[in-house]
């Protein structure tokens, strides 16, 4: 199989996410208008995988999905971003989950209420089933742990048969301050810790994170945490600690899925021979434009050269 074909694969959450978009936020008990509403496909991976592709990189989405409407909108909604959601499992006698969002444009913040019923999660036996000679890299959405463990092991046993540049690059994201999700800190090439977990842990910045907690992590890794305005910082094997400051767009309107999007620019330098600062700096600049109109759409046209845009 011809390098070029490879893609890169992201394991996590699909959903749908039910956009109200305001100019005040309500008050609580109130009967209101808002601006605008939208569906739109959500979840860390599936956002990721949209950005990904948008940046021109061949994309595969894994994940659980039910049957019924809801989901025939988000298969639909895959096939339009050209994202291969040939391995999602389906679930016919469960519900799709759902979040409904306020999207406040005068300030950009977007509130979640997120609901997942009884939809499961990928397990191991569903990973089981993926023929790792389609993907260049795989994506971990950090959820149940337990099992991304073993599907993670299966790669390292995979990657052990092989010569080093054809082995898949392995990235996860920590990005809920849940005990469980903590043990994927050593099992990653690059790892995303978010603000949130950086926080529960006691750090104040990005930088203090990332030191913080190389220790974590394996032997050559790469760890990167994102902190909103601030832009992001990493630090790699060779102990120096990069940064980027944030890129704010004129007007915050919709951070919805910044971090899946960050996330997704960083990858796509990576695995397009940038360095880490071009990553980085690739990251914050994408993330930011993308705060600066609703949803992702327009990400193919402001940067159609990849990180060289
Ligand atoms: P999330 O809360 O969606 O996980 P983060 O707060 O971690 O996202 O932000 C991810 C990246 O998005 C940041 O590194 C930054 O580059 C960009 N970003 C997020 N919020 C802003 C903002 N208010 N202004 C500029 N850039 C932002
Ligand atoms: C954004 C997002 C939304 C989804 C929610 C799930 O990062 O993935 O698309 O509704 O988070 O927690």
């Amino acid at each position: 199989m011809e390098e070029e074909t490879k893609k890169i694969l992201c394991v996590g959450l699909v959903c749908l996410d039910i956009i109200n978009v305001v100019d005040k936020y309500p008050e609580e008990d109130t009967d209101s208008r808002c601006l605008s509403q939208r569906w739109q496909r959500g979840g860390n991976a599936s956002n990721s995988c949209t950005v990904l592709s948008l940046l021109g990189a061949p994309t595969a989405f894994l994940g659980s999905l039910a049957t019924g409407p809801t989901s025939e909108f988000i298969l639909e909604d895959f096939q339009k971003f050209q994202i291969d959601a040939s391995l999602v499992s389906e679930h016919a006698q469960c519900d799709l989950p759902a979040s409904v969002v306020i999207s406040n444009v005068v300030t950009g913040s977007r509130t979640i209420l997120h609901k997942n019923r009884n939809l499961p999660d990928v397990s191991e036996e569903d990973f089981s089933k993926v023929d790792l000679r389609r993907f260049k890299w795989i994506h971990w959405e950090g959820r149940n742990a337990d099992q991304q463990v073993r599907m993670i092991r299966r790669v390292e046993a995979y990657n052990g048969t092989l010569p080093q540049q054809q082995r898949i690059t392995v990235s996860v994201e920590i990005e809920k301050p849940r005990e469980p999700l903590f043990q994927l800190f050593p099992y990653g090439d690059v790892v995303f810790v978010s603000k949130d977990v950086a926080r529960h842990f006691g750090f104040s910045t990005a930088e203090a994170a990332v030191r913080g907690f190389y220790s974590r992590v394996k032997p050559g890794a790469v760890l990167v945490c994102a902190w909103a305005e601030k832009g992001a910082d990493a630090l790699g094997p060779d102990g120096t600690v990069v940064h980027s400051d944030a890129f704010p767009p004129e007007a915050l309107v919709d951070t919805l899925g910044a971090g899946d999007t960050f996330n997704a620019a960083v990858i796509y330098t990576l695995a397009n021979g940038g360095t880490l600062q071009d990553a980085l700096t690739f990251g914050c600049r994408v993330a930011g434009s993308k705060c600066g109109f609703h949803g992702y759409d327009s990400i193919r046209e402001m940067f159609p050269h990849g990180w060289k845009s």
